[in-house]
């Protein structure tokens, strides 16, 4: 048995003690502070809807934990609702991994149930946990059930962009577009496509956070909280034992992650939430392990944005464990999960019921689904590319670039009829990375030109040093590095000139002469799109934030810092 953290604040019969047991006594008996204090660091919030179930499921996390002998503790934590917060949620990912590390340290708890859904939660929890190191459990929030439109299924996030581009394209009315809108969201939980939820629900398992086979459980389904409920007398143990973060998660836990980004046809959000995760372990990740370590896996499961199906479907079907199973070579055994025994040895008797949806291993629906890594003179330290998402006839591409140098620029001239493009041409949107926003919005995946949209175009090579939503597709280059607000070379791009795109070879080229490119390079030519905010919480971001291919988290953030509380007030 671990000495347990919170002893620290109630043993003894100091003043001290008196103070900290004092304040919390109001009905609770006398031994509960003998006892490993678990809290359970929650998102529910009515302006985070994908996340407003989760106190309910809080309430099974309590009674496991009250069962295994411990004291549960509800911590409410920042929490981030993909579609409400301006100007996009990603801006404070980092803010709610500070907020909640320095919430899980400050106060006298052993062990943390983190309970997340929409997209920047989980992330923001798992960031925190890792640079606390105290015992530590994920209860993904699940998705929404299927949405359905005119009697056919509807998938939040994805078809919002198709219908869009429908009415943009004349062939929607604006009537039944929004009549769309209470068909899609038809119950509690995250969005239902593959988007960067249900990625990070399922990519927290894969990497030992959570009890297996429950990421993926949609969250009406009372399986929820049957393993909210495993979870909380979980965590009592885990304190008991002393697992925490460092001792189960290694590089091994991110090898299977990557392994089931690529399977899943995961969100390319991932990328960035994972080396953030891994830079606050300690863990050398890199850019280049998503492209070596994803290379030969298939992609098994067909899910929108890229398939058909959503992700009520795939629980159905068998959810994560069968997916795994199939891969099972490719994953690395010696990864431990939460319970102390390793994730492999979950995945002996899973089955897949729907095959449609999971593939065998022997029936890929694409033999290769990994991201690729692209580096060239345009993104000296990387950039990333779905191929599963995108054209295949546009991976191998050359075309003239058609420039925007902000958000604003893009819809005030998109639209044009005399904008110089054709469906040839490379559109480049800068000036949306970490820094440029800030924040670094889902913007890479930019309405292409209505006139082209009206000639049948479905599809353009598109270039971005910001993110794309995990529920959009396309042929996009995105994350580039360094960001043009970063004095990256996407800043030196001007209307006309070439760009190479080959993904086979892993290059993205601007065909200018290196002698021009340095012509260009004028101090602060492109910065006046740039935001460059004065106060708060947006200006520490500004100074310190890191860049895309790194995990855009903030400098001094990176790495733990364990759960040691250098002061005591009193
Ligand atoms: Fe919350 Fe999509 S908006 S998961």
């Amino acid at each position: 048995m671990n000495e347990r953290r919170s002893s620290q604040w109630y043993d003894g019969t100091d003043r001290n003690a008196y103070l900290h047991r004092a304040w919390m006594r109001r009905g609770i008996p006398a031994d509960a502070f003998d006892r490993p204090q678990i809290a359970i660091a929650n998102t529910a919030s009515d302006l985070t809807p994908c996340n407003s179930h989760l106190d309910e499921v809080a309430q099974s996390v309590k009674q496991g934990v009250y069962e295994a002998g411990g004291i549960p503790l509800n911590l409410p934590v920042v929490s981030l609702g993909e579609t409400q917060v301006r100007p996009t949620a990603m801006l404070w990912r980092n803010m709610a991994a500070m907020a909640i590390e320095e919430m899980l340290r400050a106060n006298p708890i052993d062990g943390v149930v983190l309970l997340g859904g929409c997209d920047k939660t989980i992330p923001s929890l798992l960031m925190a946990a890792a640079s606390v190191d105290i015992p530590a459990v994920v209860v993904p929030g699940g998705p929404m059930l299927n949405g359905t439109f005119r009697g056919v299924p509807l998938g939040c996030g994805t078809d919002v962009w198709k219908l869009s581009e429908e009415v943009r394209a004349g062939t929607l009315s604006e009537k039944l577009f929004t009549r769309s809108e209470s068909s899609m969201i038809r119950s509690r939980g995250h969005c239902n496509t593959m988007g960067t939820a249900s990625t990070m629900g399922l990519l927290a398992e894969a990497l030992g956070t959570t009890i297996p086979g429950i990421a993926g459980t949609p969250a009406p389904d009372s399986r929820l909280l049957e393993g909210a409920h495993a979870t909380g007398r979980l965590v009592v143990e885990m304190v008991a034992e002393g697992r925490t973060p460092s001792t189960t998660i290694t590089a091994a836990s991110f090898h299977n992650a990557i392994v089931t980004l690529a399977a899943i046809g995961g969100s390319t959000n991932a990328v960035v939430h994972l080396l953030a995760i891994a830079g606050r372990l300690g863990i050398d990740l890199t850019l280049e392990d998503f492209d070596r370590i994803a290379a030969d896996v298939p992609l098994l499961v067909n899910l929108q944005p890229a398939g058909r199906y959503l992700m009520e479907d795939f629980f159905r079907a068998g959810g994560l464990l069968a997916v795994l199973d199939q891969v099972r070579d490719l994953l690395d055994p010696t990864a431990i999960t939460v319970t102390g025994r390793p994730l492999v040895e979950y995945l002996d008797d899973q089955e897949i019921w729907d095959a449609d949806v999971i593939s065998p291993r022997s029936e890929p629906l694409l033999d290769a689904a990994g991201i690729a890594v692209l580096r060239g003179n345009l993104a000296p330290t990387g950039a990333i590319i779905k191929p599963a998402a995108a054209s295949p006839e546009l991976l191998e591409h050359r075309g003239r670039a058609v420039v925007f140098d902000s958000v604003e620029d893009l819809h005030a001239r998109i639209d044009d009829p005399d904008l110089d493009v054709d469906a040839s041409s490379v559109l480049v949107l800068r000036g949306c990375g970490p820094r440029g926003y800030p924040g670094m919005p889902e913007v890479a995946n930019m309405p292409l030109p209505r006139k082209l949209l009206e000639q049948g175009v479905r599809d353009m090579v598109r270039i971005c040093d910001g993110r794309m939503s995990g529920t959009a597709y396309g042929t996009v280059v995105l994350h580039v590095s360094p960001e043009a607000a970063a004095g990256g070379p996407l800043g030196l791009v001007q209307d006309g000139d070439e760009i190479l795109l080959d993904v086979g070879g892993r290059r993205i080229e601007l065909l200018v002469p290196d002698e021009e490119l340095q012509r260009r390079r004028v101090p602060g030519a492109t910065s006046d799109a740039f935001a460059a905010p004065v106060r708060g919480w947006e200006r520490l971001y500004v100074d310190h934030v890191l860049q895309a291919d790194t995990g855009a988290d903030l400098d001094f953030l990176v790495g733990a810092s364990g759960p040691d509380v250098a002061r005591e007030s009193h």
